[in-house]
């Protein structure tokens, strides 16, 4: 057996445990053993890949190859160590910039290093350089772009300018034609040009969405990731990276498919770059006066209650709240009230979120249900808590001239009594108002949600010794 033939062999055994990865990870049960498979076969893969570089190379490159490797070894790891968990949306944006970088890169060296392409292979070499480098230079600067909205380093609202649609599409005719262009005569020019192109492209694209379609541009992104390795699998002759490439790109491609179905959103009009979608001037002002209400009030409309169903989002993932909720659960529970949650598909910034940190808190599962499982209790429940949720609970959703008309959202607002926990009246991610804040049946607790809870669980422990 050769070197090729074994790392062949190699490849094609981490192709399939990065299959059952995919597989495992779909399920919280199975997710451990999801990672570990995954983890296995990059060990393989990596190995695999020394081997041929050793035999094609020599141990000079290899060496060169496993100090880089070292340096982003412990970088990412150092990373991985001190990101938050609400720091993760904005982390995995940044990784997809460099997937992004890394394509462009191979691509331009696809491009200056024409040794060993056989001479009637040469223009569909040129056409993988060209593809290679668009997809890549678009992960990149859209990537940045999620990465910067999504540290709040820029501000969530889109960009609105005139024509954006027709801009987006123009980039893409020009694209299409550049590519004729290169196959014909390929000048260094014309790569200059299509990575320029693809750059402004890239950014325009991620920029013209809304805070609300945030999550499905980072699943895009992915998917955009995935479709950059997998064309830089062509040009590197690399077998495994073209379907590590194409399995990220499509699991990518249908989670977001998965999203905009969740979030009532054209699929092809959030990858067009929020197609449709515009800025509504004034959706994030005040209409109205809003009620306020001390934790010590709260613990005793709880008390009275006979239903509770808690709506977390965001804020609870700041304030880390998510313990003194469990501890008011069951506190509650032990009182004889029934206590539920509901969960909305985008609540927080990673999907399941909010079900990562009940279960973190051992909140159980059997209590915690889908937003489409629990809509149409609300009209029978005494109280309803939003810890830290804002946009997930936002009539104006209702309202077809708001920024997130036609999202679903759960509809608290027809409990008898809505407590809406955070610190200040400030807009949710999309930079809307919401008018949930200003109806009768709603009071504000303001302050950090987990300071709150505890003030609450505190005051209905003071009564149960009374
Ligand atoms: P948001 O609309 O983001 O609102 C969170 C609220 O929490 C804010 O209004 C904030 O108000 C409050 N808050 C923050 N820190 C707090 C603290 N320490 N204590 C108490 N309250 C606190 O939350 P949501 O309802 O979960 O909606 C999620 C949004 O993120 C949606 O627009 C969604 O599209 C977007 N998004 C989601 C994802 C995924 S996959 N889930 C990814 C990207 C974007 P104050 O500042 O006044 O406290």
């Amino acid at each position: 057996m050769t070197t090729s033939d074994a790392a062949t062999a190699a490849y094609i055994i981490a192709a399939l445990l990065f299959i059952l990865s995919l597989a495992g990870l779909s399920k919280h049960e199975t997710a451990r053993r999801g990672l570990t498979f995954g983890i296995v076969g990059m060990i393989i893969a990596l190995a695999a890949t020394l081997v041929l570089v050793i035999d094609a190379s020599g141990a000079l490159a290899v060496s060169l190859l496993i100090v880089a490797m070292a340096l982003g070894a412990v970088v990412g790891l150092v990373r991985a160590a001190r990101v938050e968990m609400t720091g993760m949306p904005q982390l995995i944006a940044l990784l997809h910039s460099f997937v992004g970088l890394g394509a462009v890169l191979v691509g331009w060296n696809g491009y200056l290093d024409k040794g060993g392409v056989a001479a009637n292979l040469v223009r569909i070499h040129h056409a993988e350089v060209f593809i290679g480098v668009f997809i890549g230079a678009v992960t990149v600067t859209g990537s940045i772009v999620a990465f910067l909205k999504l540290s709040a380093r820029i501000g969530s609202a889109p960009l609105t300018l005139p024509g954006k649609s027709a801009l987006n599409l123009g980039a893409l005719v020009v694209f299409v034609a550049l590519t004729a262009w290169f196959v014909a005569s390929p000048n260094i020019w014309l790569l200059v040009a299509v990575t320029v192109l693809a750059l402004a492209l890239g950014w325009h694209l991620v920029a013209s969405i809304g805070g609300g379609d945030m999550p499905v541009v980072v699943s895009m992104l992915n998917s955009y990731s995935g479709w950059a390795a997998a064309a830089s699998g062509f040009l590197l002759n690399n077998d495994l990276l073209i379907v590590t490439g194409a399995l990220v790109g499509s699991s990518g491609a249908y989670l977001s498919y998965i999203m905009c179905k969740a979030m009532n959103r054209s699929f092809l009009s959030v990858i067009a770059g929020g197609f449709g979608i515009e800025a509504v001037a004034g959706a994030d002002t005040q209409d109205g006066e809003h009620r306020e209400i001390s934790a010590a009030e709260t613990a005793e409309l709880l008390e009275n209650a006979s239903s509770v169903v808690i709506t977390p989002g965001y804020g609870m993932a700041v304030a880390q709240a998510q313990y003194p909720v469990a501890a008011l659960v069951s506190t509650l529970r032990v009182r004889g009230v029934q206590v539920r949650f509901g969960i909305h598909p985008v609540a927080g910034r990673l999907p399941g979120h909010m079900n990562v940190l009940l279960a973190e808190a051992k909140v159980p599962y059997d209590i915690v249900l889908e937003m489409d499982e629990i809509n149409d209790d609300f009209a029978d429940t005494s109280v309803v808590l939003v810890i830290g949720a804002n946009d997930t609970v936002n009539p104006a959703a209702k309202d077809p001239g708001s920024p997130i008309a036609g999202m679903p959202v759960l509809r608290v607002w027809e409990a008898e009594n809505v407590i809406v926990f955070k610190r200040s009246m400030a807009a949710g991610y999309a930079g809307v108002q919401n008018p949930l804040f200003f109806r009768e049946n709603t009071q504000m607790l303001f302050g950090d949600a987990k300071e709150r809870v505890q003030d609450i669980v505190r005051a209905l422990d003071r009564e149960s010794v009374h």
